[in-house]
């Protein structure tokens, strides 16, 4: 009998698909329009000590072939969310896990201390994608150091499932993931977006008042994709894929080079019965194919050639 069931490590999740943080809001905003249980978990937009405005308008920009953001980690603040959000989002039938986005170490000890009084809460996802204030603004996960750090310290505080999410945005993924998972992390999530920019040709002005901004959707799929198999060869902890996932062929690509489980972002806005779908698809194929569990997939990619950065030429 196929299952949709997937295991990452201590989380045990009934459906492979996540929705991404910042692309699900805080989970209310999709509960009227899609039944949250189609998902295994949800991560909540990322929260910070206090409430956040965000950067100043336009911060969305849709280019030819995905979307760029400078939303700013806009959010209500972690007490708000305790307070306001997370009393109705424990009774939903599937897993909550909040991702913190913080500008030093210290804030992300505090938030998480916060979240650890309250019960609804099945894990973290620390976006440590952001930019380090007392690093001069240089993403934490840019510099291993840092990044194993920030993780045993919040490990230091938690015994819930924390999963680190990463950059891209460097020449390696490697010693970033072995960091995190130093650190103590059960789980990596790969990947945030990649640095963009788009421009006006008529006006010569950029798109996002910022002028660069996260890129994502189907676009960012190849990259994310040598991230994941990047990750999988350097870890023994669980990879969630992320990263332009629009079709079930996309999640099943993600599990062969390495994940264990994949989150689903850009695709939700102009889709959010997309969990559902991707769940039939996967079940059909499984079926098909006479595959148990899709685990059985995780990191079959065929091929002899050890991972390298970079094309060969
Ligand atoms: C509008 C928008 C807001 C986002 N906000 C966050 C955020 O608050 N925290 C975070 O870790 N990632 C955030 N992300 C990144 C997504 O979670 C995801 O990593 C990225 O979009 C790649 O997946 P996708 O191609 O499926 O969208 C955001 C993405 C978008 C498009």
């Amino acid at each position: 009998m196929s299952t949709l069931n997937v295991s990452l490590g201590s989380l045990q999740l009934s459906s492979p698909i996540m929705a991404a943080s910042g692309c699900y809001g805080y989970g209310l905003e999709y509960a009227d329009v899609a039944n949250p249980s189609h998902l295994g978990g949800f991560i909540t937009k990322s929260i910070s000590p206090e409430r956040w405005k965000g950067n100043p308008p336009p911060r969305l920009a849709e280019t030819e072939f995905g979307l760029l953001n400078s939303i700013g980690l806009a959010n209500m603040g972690v007490d708000a969310f305790i307070q306001d959000v997370l009393p109705r989002i424990t009774n939903f039938d599937t897993k909550v896990i909040v991702s913190v986005a913080c500008k030093v170490m210290e804030e992300y000890e505090l938030v998480v201390r916060k979240l650890e009084e309250v019960e609804g809460v099945d894990g973290y996802e620390l976006n440590i994608s952001c930019p380090n204030v007392k690093e001069g603004g240089m993403a934490f996960s840019q510099n291993p150091k840092l990044t194993e750090e920030l993780v045993s310290r919040v490990r230091a505080i938690s015994n819930r499932w924390i999963t680190a999410k990463l950059t891209p945005n460097t020449a390696s993924i490697k010693s970033a993931c072995q960091a995190a998972e130093q650190g103590g992390a059960n789980a990596l999530s790969l990947i945030n977006t990649i640095v963009g920019m788009a421009v006006d040709y008529k006006s010569r002005r950029p798109k996002l008042a910022t002028l660069t901004g996260g890129y994502s959707g189907p676009p960012i799929k190849p990259v994310a994709l040598a991230r994941v198999w990047e990750g999988y060869n350097a870890v023994d902890i669980p990879i969630v894929g992320i990263g332009g996932i629009v079709s079930w062929q996309d999640v099943v690509e993600f599990f062969i080079v390495g994940a264990s489980a994949v989150q689903v972002g850009s695709a939700l806005y102009t889709n959010p019965g997309l969990p559902a779908e991707l769940n039939q698809g996967l079940l059909d194929y499984m079926k098909s194919e006479r595959i148990d569990s899709l685990s059985e997939l995780t990191g079959t990619l065929k091929t002899d050639q050890p991972f390298q950065v970079g094309a060969p030429v």
